[in-house]
């Protein structure tokens, strides 16, 4: 992978979550669990990594395909009111959640670069009548978002796969008010990975 550009790297990202939300539910992962609900794949490791029974039951079922590794809420302390922007938010799940705790007169914006997440928020969205969510197709290294417009950004397992952090931090900073806050919910390095998993496609999106 190492002579891998950063949209080749992109490229790779997009099409490995296109291929996960596309496959839904027939590749959920909690078909041959011991879920009762198939296709509802985010429920036991959203349970695990610090979501309620209540947070699940509170947003569509399919806006939550597991893939987070964390709570980024838990020390986000959303309020009502806020404009809240989420990098990287899949088919919706942290997103529909924000949404009810800023209430109808704050807003949320979700930020994803693949066309079919975005399309699998924004319908979860119709189809549930969110109005004070919305869905942007873009890059967290250029946000679609103005200067000074966020109070809070929230992220659940995006960043480490951004070829450019440095880059999504200058934007984050860009974008929030002064005083805003910054939730991070993602995965980090204990140590060095070899260089046979740098070179690992599989490994990059894993
Ligand atoms: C691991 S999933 C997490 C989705 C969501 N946060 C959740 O917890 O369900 C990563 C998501 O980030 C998006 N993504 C990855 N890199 C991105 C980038 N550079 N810009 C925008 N979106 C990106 C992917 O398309 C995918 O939907």
């Amino acid at each position: 992978m190492n002579n891998l550009n950063n949209g080749d790297l992109k490229n790779i990202v997009r099409d490995s979550y296109k291929k996960i939300v596309t496959s839904q539910p027939k590749m959920g992962c909690c078909a041959g669990g011991n879920s009762k609900n198939v296709g509802y794949c985010g429920e036991d490791i959203s349970k695990s990594i610090g979501y309620s029974n209540e947070d699940m039951d509170a947003v569509p079922k399919n806006s939550n395909l597991g893939l987070g590794c964390g709570n980024p809420q838990l020390i986000a302390n959303i309020c009502e009111g806020e404009t809240v922007l989420d990098l990287g938010s899949g088919a919706g799940f942290d997103c529909f959640l924000a949404s009810k705790k800023v209430g109808e007169n704050g807003l949320v914006i979700g930020v994803d670069m693949t066309a079919e997440m975005l399309s699998q928020a924004r319908n979860n969205a119709i189809n549930n009548n969110y109005s004070n969510v919305d869905f942007r197709l873009g890059e967290i290294e250029n946000l679609p978002v103005a200067d000074n417009a966020v109070d809070v950004i929230i992220s659940n397992c995006v960043i480490n796969l951004s070829p450019n952090k440095q880059r999504v931090y200058d934007e984050t900073y860009r974008v929030l008010k002064n005083g805003g806050r910054l939730a991070i919910s993602d995965i980090v390095l204990m140590k060095g990975l070899t260089e046979e998993m740098k070179k690992n496609e599989k490994l990059y999106c894993g």
